[in-house]
């Protein structure tokens, strides 16, 4: 594939034995937080506008969607982003350290609707226990959606986890930002539907009486 200019702002982490250095790349900013499948990722530049104090990690396997994320930031001298090109369940799994963010934000993922793709679905099991082991004590997990059967499963795995508490009003500072799927599936007609949960300890296990 040619590449571009921009390419040189996207870190492409491919190599499985790389734990990312989360707090050196924040470089003394308080604050870490992470679009997850960002796209084009309007809503990873306004959410890093807001706050220079905050280093917005973007990540997505899509080049052409993290090139048009850093011609923006250029063209608005945004600083405060990393665009990573990496699959997701290899950033959550394997990359990123322990208690690393402070949010996380997967918004409209792909829903896969058709039965024979379910298993193509990010959120599973697994996959929470990831979310659960990367956010810091008292982190936040935003997810949106506008396929109520994804929704669905989604809440019944984060019941089952036990990892998660929902704190929807946490979501009122989150509410003027949009991204651009949501803005895609708002202007025909859908709606999209937010939740945010903190995790919390998992509960003791005990064994016998
Ligand atoms: C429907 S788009 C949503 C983009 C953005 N979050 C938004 O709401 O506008 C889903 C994005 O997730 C990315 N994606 C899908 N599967 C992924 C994976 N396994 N790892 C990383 N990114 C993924 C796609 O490339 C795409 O940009």
């Amino acid at each position: 594939m040619e590449s571009k200019a921009e390419d040189r702002h996207i870190t492409i982490l491919t190599d499985v034995y790389t734990v990312l250095p989360v707090a050196a790349l924040a470089r003394g900013r308080r604050r870490v937080e992470l679009d997850l499948g960002c796209g084009k990722g309007s809503f990873t530049t306004r959410l890093a506008q807001r706050d220079a104090e905050t280093l917005v990690l973007a990540a997505d396997v899509m080049i052409g969607r993290l090139r048009k994320l850093v011609k923006r930031n250029e063209r608005e001298q945004v600083d405060n982003i990393v665009a990573l090109r990496v699959e997701a369940r290899m950033l959550l799994g394997i990359m990123l350290p322990d208690r690393c963010l402070d949010r996380l934000h997967i918004l409209c993922p792909d829903p896969w609707p058709k039965g024979r793709h379910r298993g193509n679905r990010l959120l599973c099991s697994d996959f929470l226990t990831q979310v659960h082991r990367v956010l810091k004590s008292g982190g936040h997990w935003h997810f949106s959606t506008d396929d109520m059967n994804y929704l669905e499963q989604v809440r019944q795995v984060v019941a089952a986890s036990g990892l998660f508490e929902e704190r929807p009003e946490q979501l009122a500072a989150l509410a003027d930002l949009k991204s651009d799927f949501e803005e895609r599936w708002e202007s025909e007609g859908k709606t999209v539907h937010h939740h945010l949960w903190v995790g919390v300890e998992p509960p003791p296990v005990t064994i016998g009486h």
